[in-house]
């Protein structure tokens, strides 16, 4: 079994490390506090390569695999997550979706741009009333022949403001359930598209996460991908590419989280020596590398299976799972370990830690991932063979 990174993976994780701590950190927060949507750093993160990095270099993409692109959302992770969840959003779901699934026109249309960053894109899928049950689309999308009819309001939409491009899922035949649903590029300047204010969030706060509304919005039939009715399949699998690098994200929140604590505990004293020459602490941190180092593992594991084209949606699900809940747990003992200072927006893990959250519910929650899991061992195909 061979663990080693590529020299090309390693270059990509260094690079990605070197954009975070120098153009991402200053700044972070005031970002998060103001609400501050990164706009300049996400310019910027399009034009180093980092919003469409699996993206086919035909498409002006950068043609990496998916080991490099968790690469980079862990470091870039590590310090600003409103930044990873848009480049998020944008590689696993929106680019990588049109790539696999879109017409050629489709791709050429929309794929040059969404790779560079220039547009950004939006995957729009929760509703008021359609979280974790996905199926139940109230927004619907009515054949009229050469177009689809769009109305319906969607909710808790990332990049909801400063996205071009929206991916809406949306409810054509309603007597067909599941089947009846479809997938609609649409263009967020078009006519019946508005956006509702922008949430006050928890954590990931610089993120423009917003209600997205559809008034009478007419989708021009060659903006379906696929076939008519795919829309909710299309759905399942884009989610289960971005399982993935949600996963990644995690992972980056508890590293980050494990490397202050770390440097935290071997400077600050008490009764009389380093707290990192305390067991308390030290047993604290030991856990914490235990659990981070098996999450990067599932990670990477799920990352390697869908570079080899092999079944990776339990090992995303279970990376997202394990990832999202080992963020959460360690960055509130991250935050233990600094004592006051943790509670201080200054040390930055309480920042870690408000973001770790939201690991744990979008794209799933750790209850839809293990439906996903529970389902999978029912059917006696949780595991690829070739994992043995
Ligand atoms: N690939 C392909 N098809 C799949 C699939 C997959 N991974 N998973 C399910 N399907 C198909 C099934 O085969 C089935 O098709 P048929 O009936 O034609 O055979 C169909 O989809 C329905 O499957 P299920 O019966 O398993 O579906 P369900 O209704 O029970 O739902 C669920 C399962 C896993 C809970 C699903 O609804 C789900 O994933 N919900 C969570 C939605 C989610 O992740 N939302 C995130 C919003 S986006 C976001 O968060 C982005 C952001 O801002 C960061």
């Amino acid at each position: 079994m061979n663990f080693r990174l590529t020299e090309e993976q390693l270059a990509v994780k260094e690079a990605a490390r070197e954009f975070a701590q120098n153009e991402l950190l200053p700044g972070v927060i005031e970002r998060d506090s103001k609400m501050i949507h990164p706009t300049e750093q996400l310019k910027k993160m399009g034009e180093l390569g980092f919003m469409g990095m699996m993206v086919s270099p035909k498409y002006n993409g950068g043609g990496m695999d998916t080991m490099s692109y968790v690469c980079a959302m862990e470091e870039i992770s590590k310090i600003d997550n409103s930044c990873s969840v848009a480049m998020s959003v944008n590689n696993s779901l929106v680019c990588w979706g049109l790539e696999e699934y879109g017409t050629e026109d489709q791709k050429q249309k929309y794929l040059p741009k969404l790779a560079t960053g220039e547009w950004i894109g939006a995957f729009c899928l929760s509703e008021p009333e359609a979280g974790s049950d996905a199926t139940m689309q109230r927004t619907t999308a009515i054949d009229m022949g050469d177009h689809y009819l769009l109305n319906g309001t969607k909710n808790w939409i990332t990049n909801g403001s400063s996205s071009s491009v929206h991916l809406v899922i949306a409810q054509s035949d309603v007597d067909k359930k599941h089947r009846g649903i479809n997938a609609l590029i649409v263009e967020a300047d078009w006519e019946g598209v508005s956006i509702g204010a922008k949430e006050d969030k928890l954590g990931i706060r610089s993120s423009d996460t917003h209600t997205i509304m559809y008034n009478d919005v007419k989708v021009p039939k060659e903006n379906r991908i696929g076939e008519d009715g795919f829309g909710f399949k299309f759905a399942m699998k884009v989610l289960a590419g971005g399982r993935i690098g949600i996963a990644a994200q995690a992972l980056g929140i508890a590293q980050g989280a494990f490397e202050l604590a770390t440097a935290y505990a071997k400077e600050r004293e008490a009764f009389g020596k380093k707290i990192i020459n305390h067991q308390a602490i030290a047993f604290k941190l030991s856990d914490m590398a235990t659990d981070i180092e098996a999450a990067r593992l599932l990670v990477r594991r799920s990352a390697w299976l869908k570079d080899e084209h092999k079944d990776y949606v339990a090992a995303g699900s279970m990376a997202k799972l394990f990832a999202s809940e080992t963020a959460m747990k360690h960055t509130v003992e991250a935050v233990q370990i600094h004592g006051g200072y943790g509670f201080v927006k200054e040390y930055h893990v309480e920042r870690l830690m408000r973001d770790a959250k939201i690991t744990q519910i979008y794209e799933g929650t750790s209850e839809v991932q293990r439906i996903v899991l529970s389902r999978k061992i029912e059917k006696g195909n949780l595991y690829e063979p070739i994992l043995g």
